[in-house]
């Protein structure tokens, strides 16, 4: 048989990762991160995933090591990862090492706009190094990232 085997197209995987306190979305000072559950945001995320042709692997954790793992686990099995980190953002060089290792696009998420906020949480590791950083937009901004990431890990002729 003459000519290249058809290529089988594997689905790109992206690790969507979510900080401490983000699982008492829904009733955590809504008036600031709004009424969706986390929940809610993953069955958004896993919808918009599908429309896209991307698998979504979403999760949540309050403790720092457990994200670094979940980090490092990605290099080399993931596409991409977008990260809400709540307040690690603020605090952890770890999960800035990681991300870096990760060597893989990162988009970091934040449902409140964080520059309109305590200047504490005006600047975060994590933006060191992403490839993009939406803020203010909701639970909105994780489906304009999945959008951004589907461009980022899509090669351009097969768009
Ligand atoms: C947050 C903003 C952080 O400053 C805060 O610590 C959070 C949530 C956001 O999504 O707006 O826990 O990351």
């Amino acid at each position: 048989m003459r000519g290249n085997p058809p290529v089988l197209a594997k689905t790109k995987n992206i690790l969507v990762l979510n900080g401490p306190n983000l699982n008492m979305l829904g009733v955590r000072q809504p008036e600031v991160y709004g009424s969706d559950t986390l929940q809610d945001i993953a069955k958004a995320c896993a919808a918009k995933g599908k429309a896209l042709g991307l698998g979504v692997d979403f999760r949540q954790s309050n403790i720092e090591g457990e994200l670094v793992t979940w980090i490092q686990q990605a290099r080399g099995r993931d596409a991409g990862i977008v990260i809400n980190p709540a307040a690690y953002g603020h605090t952890s060089i770890a999960l800035l090492d990681a991300l870096t290792l990760a060597e893989l696009p990162v988009i970091e998420v934040h449902l409140s706009n964080i520059h309109r906020r305590e200047p504490f949480r005006h600047s975060t590791y994590i933006s060191q190094i992403a490839t993009g950083v939406i803020c203010g937009l909701g639970a909105q901004g994780y489906l304009l990232a999945l959008e951004a990431m589907a461009n980022l890990v899509t090669p351009k002729k097969a768009r």
